[in-house]
């Protein structure tokens, strides 16, 4: 039986006073804006190329098809059919389980604060390719100029070369969020989306064309059959889709419960799926062409000069752009994708932490922005706008990403499939709205396979993380900033699941008109309801 916090709630009210997007295009757009990131660009090239190359392209469409896909589906039912943020949309789903919502919440905030400062590099770097500000020594240049970073301690001495693009990137993202789901979200993706497609299209073709970009391409594809047989090879292939298709830590929730109700969301999903993957080997390609430009320059064999992440990106690059023939533009087209991509990522992750504060407290869009946006600000520029940046930034990349959002996304899987067991009403919503339909394989992949597959990728990387310290970083910061905060996170989730929702709140079960008997397609026998159109929210208060 549904219960409601307080007076009855008008739903055409909650819609309006929430916001939407304008059309499922918009949708897809913000979706995909969302899910290629960082992961897709500097994560995803390296992670093929150590385990497997060529190989490595099965167990990573397996994870896509097994695991990927159908939690991306399940985040969208969950946010679809019960329209609210994560910690709503569990509440409604069962009250005991909101705090798996802002177990979320808390991950996004955490991923938001250090997000920004790579976005915050990457711009920087956007600017230094125009003149190759870092000489002939990109990495002394990367952590003695421009980061000035020292011993592994937490020191207060800012960095201004960080600090002012830091705060850069927060004022356009407060500015993105303050203005809402359609004008801000949407119409952002709207616009960047097909700039992000054009740039990385034009700086694979210039990579392409440099000399030894074959080489390149046959160190990332070669493939090597036998490392198949490694349980790590698979559990990076499920690591990797789940970080970059940015499921099971409430993005996809939040985004899902913003889409009018008679939309197909099956649909949308393998969308949005196939689209991140393309773009993923799309960054594959461009990536280690350009490593082969590289290592043939310095007659060097390419596994000399591959790297990932922060390697490849601020010190592997820059020598390639120094290199290359009209490298400047290649630089400019590498970072520039880095900073869009991580902008479009980055306003997914804080509007997990700003539509939960909307809904639960009741606050206005302006208010929830400043609310969330700048503490989470200023935290960023405390912490990663000072010499030690780069340390805290790393660890917490490390932690967060293993044991929060895997973590997060396995407990959620598990008790929606076994402990709610939501799984055939949440199929039937999917059903409705969508094609193709889902129906036993997608209930067996997303309460089985999916979980096995994580619990894999866990028990690997717990493995790993208790055999050594990560990167040698000193005890006392991997306890701190690793592993003290993975554990304060649900803790703090739960507590949180005790505040009470603002009055008229519908809880338990999804709200009216939320499980329409009509088919997706049916004619419409009366004039749209305030449920059917998109809105923006009723204007900041
Ligand atoms: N999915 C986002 C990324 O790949 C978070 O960076």
């Amino acid at each position: 039986m549904s219960t409601t916090a307080g007076r009855a709630t008008e739903q055409p009210d909650e819609e309006e006073r929430r916001g939407g997007f304008s059309s499922r295009r918009v949708f897809i757009l913000a979706a995909i804006g969302s899910a290629v990131g960082l992961g897709n660009i500097w994560r995803f090239p390296y992670v093929a190329y150590e385990n497997g190359g060529g190989a490595f392209l099965l167990p990573y469409l397996i994870a896509l098809l097994t695991a990927g896909i159908p939690f991306l589906l399940l985040d969208y039912a969950i946010g679809h059919r019960h329209r609210g943020s994560a910690p709503l949309s569990f509440a409604r789903l069962r009250r005991g389980t909101e705090g798996l919502g802002w177990w979320q919440v808390g991950i996004c905030f955490v991923i938001a604060v250090y997000y920004a400062a790579v976005i915050a590099w990457a711009l920087r770097y956007t600017f230094f390719s125009l003149d190759l500000a870092w000489g002939d020594d990109p990495e002394g240049f990367f952590f003695g100029e421009f980061l000035q970073a020292g011993d592994v301690r937490v020191t207060a001495d800012v960095v201004p070369g960080v600090l002012v693009p830091l705060a850069l990137v927060w004022l356009a993202v407060l500015v993105v969020m303050a203005l809402g789901v359609q004008r801000g979200i949407g119409l952002t993706s709207l616009v960047f989306i097909p700039v992000l497609v054009l740039a990385f299209v034009a700086l694979v073709v210039q990579a392409l064309l440099l000399p030894g970009a074959g080489a390149g391409l046959d160190a990332l594809f070669a493939p090597d059959w036998s490392a198949l047989t490694s349980p790590s090879v698979w559990a990076a292939a499920f690591g990797q889709i789940f970080f970059s298709l940015s499921v099971g830590f409430g993005i996809m929730i939040t985004y899902a419960s913003y889409v009018r109700r008679r939309e197909d969301m099956v649909g949308s999903g393998l969308v949005v799926g196939f689209s991140n993957s393309g773009f993923e080997l799309l960054a594959g390609i461009g990536v280690f062409a350009a490593l082969g430009f590289m290592a043939q320059a310095n007659g060097q064999a390419v596994d000399e000069v591959a790297s990932g992440g922060i390697g490849l990106a601020f010190i592997a690059f820059p020598a390639i752009i120094s290199e290359a023939p009209a490298g400047a533009l290649l630089g400019v087209l590498f970072f520039g994708a880095l900073v869009i991509a991580g902008i479009t990522s980055l306003i997914s992750v804080i509007e997990v932490v700003i539509s939960a504060v909307r809904d639960k407290l009741d606050t206005g869009r302006l208010t929830a922005t400043l609310a969330v946006g700048v503490p989470a600000a200023v935290l960023s520029l405390v912490l990663f706008s000072t010499t030690s940046g780069i340390y805290v930034l790393d660890v917490v990349d490390h932690f967060v990403n293993q044991y929060g959002i895997l973590v997060v996304a396995l407990v959620s899987m598990l008790v929606v499939s076994w402990v709610v067991r939501a799984l055939p009403g949440l199929g039937a919503h999917l059903n409705v709205h969508g094609r193709p339909r889902v129906g036993t394989g997608w209930r067996l992949l997303t309460s089985v396979v999916a979980p096995v597959g994580l619990a894999v990728v866990l028990v690997l990387a717990l493995r790993d993380d208790l055999a050594a310290r990560y990167e040698d970083y000193p005890a006392w910061l991997l306890l701190v900033l690793g592993w003290a905060l993975v554990v304060a996170l649900p803790l703090l989730g739960f507590l949180l699941a005790r505040l009470p929702w603002r009055a008229g709140t519908h809880l338990d079960g999804p709200p009216p008109g939320s499980d329409p008997a009509a088919p997706l397609h049916a004619p419409a026998t009366t004039a749209p309801t305030p449920h059917d159109r998109p809105q923006d929210e009723g204007g900041p208060r």
